[in-house]
């Protein structure tokens, strides 16, 4: 099966984003499954402010519908870092975390990078797509990205860019990348997913 990937380079930072096979047809059950896991699990602090963070490590998790989701975002996560490295290496990469935010209304995730982590990303499970309320080109729920040499004019656009988030939609960028969440304003939870990928040359050879 052929996946259409765009690679949207901003502040000479490549961001990737495609479809995820299969997470349109399957994002219902996952919802469900997500928002059943809330009702069990008190959730953790991360970057999220006011939302619901799981445990990130539902990447060993038993249910097959996170095995089968765990597999599909290793498949692609590995394919596009091979992709970015630029190829001439065999390191093995490893899906290191994923976990799901839930974000009722006012819910944000406040600006954070994932660092040590050499490639992150999110997928989304249930989003609104078309947010109506906007300013300065924001929608509320976006996904904001930050230059990391956060300049500005006169030396280069903006310091930001910000994506609409839709339903079946993986982005991956790298660790380093700092990026948050605009705050969600509608009745119905956005929920999301995200991950961590390590190389494997990387935790051997770098001294920390
Ligand atoms: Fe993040």
């Amino acid at each position: 099966m052929t996946t259409q990937v765009e690679n949207r380079w901003h502040f000479g930072v490549p961001i990737f984003e495609a479809q995820l096979p299969g997470l349109l047809e399957k994002r219902e059950l996952l919802r469900d499954r997500l928002l059943a896991l809330q009702a069990e699990e008190e959730g953790v602090a991360r970057s999220n402010q006011r939302g619901w963070h799981s445990r990130d490590d539902l990447h060993k998790s038993s249910d097959p519908l996170l095995q089968w989701l765990t597999e599909q975002i290793y498949q692609l996560g590995v394919q596009l870092i091979r992709h970015a490295e630029g190829g001439g290496t065999e390191s093995p990469v490893f899906l290191s975390s994923l976990w799901a935010n839930i974000n009722d209304f006012g819910a944000w995730n406040a600006p954070h990078a994932h660092l040590p982590c050499e490639w992150s990303g999110c997928i989304y499970v249930d989003v609104e797509e078309s947010p109506s309320e906007e300013s300065n080109g924001i929608h509320p729920g976006d996904i904001m990205f930050f230059d990391p040499v956060p300049v500005g004019a006169p030396y280069r656009k903006s310091s930001t860019v910000s994506y609409t988030p839709r339903n079946g939609t993986l982005y991956l960028f790298p660790g380093y990348l700092m990026h948050m969440v605009a705050p969600h304003y509608e009745e119905k939870p956005r929920i999301s997913m995200a991950f961590n990928f390590r190389l494997g040359d990387v935790l051997t050879s770098v001294a920390r």
